[in-house]
């Protein structure tokens, strides 16, 4: 499974690609309140120092101004992914810059019927809702499986990426469901290597070489 980063945070994608943790990044209009820069700088920012895909989100309503848009954001780089949202202006946008020879990222998806439909339009990417259904005591791991199957039983080439993850659990699932890519803010992908148990038994074992005096360097 492919690790995309969902954040405009530089200094966050540079710790995370100094491990190899990076094959590209998610950005959505609220990450980009969230880093506080403007939107074509630190988007040209991030394509400077990432080679995969950079999902950039328009904000227009209609076909024309997502279009439009995206073919303005595209101008940052060849590695720009369009992000539209799955209203069915998205869709025709995501046929449009498709056709275009654009990396298209269909987010905001909630349900498999949406997912069927951005494969048909053509989108690069899929992005399902996670954390947002769960929110709703609905099961967003579901969607994953669900469109996992979809996809497969007529081989479409639209690469899920499972977004809104929340946890490194979401994460797990994600990869065993077969998801191509998960995008997640960097604490969580951190939080991966967590164990209770690591922690228990690096205290021991500092404990017990303690009481050898030896030292390795
Ligand atoms: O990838 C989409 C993501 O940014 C949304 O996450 O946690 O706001 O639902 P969240």
């Amino acid at each position: 499974m492919k690790f995309f980063v969902d954040t405009a945070d530089v200094d966050a994608i540079r710790e995370l690609l100094a491990l190899n943790m990076v094959d590209g990044v998610t950005t959505n209009p609220s990450l980009i309140m969230k880093a506080g820069r403007d939107i074509k700088e630190v988007t040209a920012e991030i394509c400077s120092i990432v080679d995969g895909p950079v999902s950039a989100e328009t904000v227009a309503l209609d076909a024309e101004g997502m279009i439009a848009e995206g073919r303005e954001l595209r101008k940052i780089a060849d590695n720009i992914a369009v992000k539209v949202p799955l209203t069915w202006d998205g869709l025709r946008a995501c046929k449009v810059l498709s056709d275009e020879g654009y990396m298209v990222n269909v987010t905001l998806c909630f349900s498999a019927n949406q997912a069927l439909l951005a494969a048909k339009a053509g989108a690069t990417f899929i992005s399902p809702f996670i954390g947002r259904l769960d929110d709703l005591n609905l099961d967003g791991m579901e969607l994953i499986r669900e469109i996992r199957t979809i996809y497969d039983n007529y081989g479409f080439e639209t690469q899920i990426l499972a977004a809104s993850i929340r946890t490194a659990n979401h994460m797990k699932d994600a990869a065993l469901i077969g998801a191509d890519v998960a995008t997640a803010p960097p604490k969580v992908i951190q939080a991966m290597a967590g164990h209770a148990l690591t922690d228990k038994g690096i205290e021991t074992f500092l404990k017990d070489w303690e009481s050898t005096g030896q030292k390795i360097l």
